[in-house]
């Protein structure tokens, strides 16, 4: 399958050296216009520690024109953009295919001619140096569709290409209550792990029960008005297991912190509070964490 990853962070680059592993593939990276040098080889380091350098094939605008897949890896704040300068390059008939933290950020598909997926994943990945990434954290991923329509032949495609290249992932088609699920886990993981400056591990101490119930209280409230139920027990077990299998991850909103980025916290527990005030529901410990976030990360 001809694909073109856009994003040179840890998502992108997971996705890009699993996919390009498989001769089956022909794969490309098209890399932010921000990056002043792009080496002609990246590194990874797998779940096993096991480093290698491999060459990277950038995308040119031929790789647009015959993609047929294009995985759109970037910062939820940037997905607008990326749609906009996409296009006028694409065909009509690719499958584009969001991988971004966060709920929100895709408003802007009716005009859009192409379908749309969404791929939502708990693996832990990150960035050691510039377009060197490491696998820290096994996970899960699930597909599904956000805009437009995509044939049974093309979807099971796209499953398998996407499934052989880093298990486990699953088609579903109610692909809301899995957003809304991993919205829940960096509601809680993310703004938690960047205001105290720690690990996912370390919130499975015991003194942030109290915060991490709360928090969860307010997402059930506010989801069951986007009709998403979730039973509390069920939803504070999965998102403490992702935070035991990322034990050593630095979640992305720390890591974005700490390096004086932009973090996504207005798609994440900004999201949660803006459906709040729509519906006039007060959710204290999200608007405090988007606060507390805004306030240390100076660039938001
Ligand atoms: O944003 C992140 O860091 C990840 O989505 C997750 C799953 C919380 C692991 O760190």
């Amino acid at each position: 399958m001809n694909i073109v990853i856009i994003g040179q962070g840890a998502i992108g680059l997971l996705w890009y050296h699993h996919l390009a592993k498989s001769s089956k593939n022909a794969v490309s990276l098209f890399c932010s216009s921000r990056t002043t040098f792009i080496p002609s080889h990246y590194g990874f380091t797998d779940i096993n520690l096991q480093s290698d350098e491999l060459a990277l094939t950038v995308a040119d605008n031929a790789a647009f024109t015959d993609a047929e897949l294009i995985l759109i890896c970037v910062k939820s704040y940037q997905v607008k953009a990326v749609i906009e300068a996409l296009k006028s390059k694409i065909s009509a008939h690719v499958i584009i295919v969001f991988c971004h933290n966060g709920m929100g950020a895709c408003h802007n598909l009716a005009d859009l001619q192409q379908s749309c997926l969404t791929l939502l994943t708990t693996h832990g990945c990150k960035i050691n140096s510039p377009f060197h990434a490491q696998h820290t954290g096994l996970g899960h991923c699930d597909l599904g569709s956000i805009h437009g329509k995509i044939s049974p032949l093309m979807r099971a495609n796209i499953t398998s290409t996407l499934e052989q290249a880093l298990p486990t992932l699953t088609f579903t088609n109610d692909i809301k209550t899995k957003q809304w699920l991993k919205l829940a886990i960096n509601c809680v993981i993310n703004p938690l792990t960047a205001v105290e400056n720690i690990d996912n591990g370390q919130l499975l101490d015991e003194r942030f029960t109290p915060i991490i119930t709360e928090l969860i209280s307010e997402i059930i409230t506010v989801a069951v008005y986007e009709d998403v139920k979730f039973n509390f027990d069920e939803l504070q077990e999965k998102i403490m297991q992702v935070a035991k299998n990322t034990a050593k991850n630095c979640s992305s909103m720390r890591s974005d912190m700490l390096q004086q980025r932009k973090t996504e916290i207005d798609y994440i527990n900004g999201y949660i509070v803006s459906l709040a005030k729509k519906s006039g529901i007060p959710v204290p410990k999200n608007e405090k964490l988007v606060q507390l976030v805004k306030a240390l990360s100076q660039v938001d």
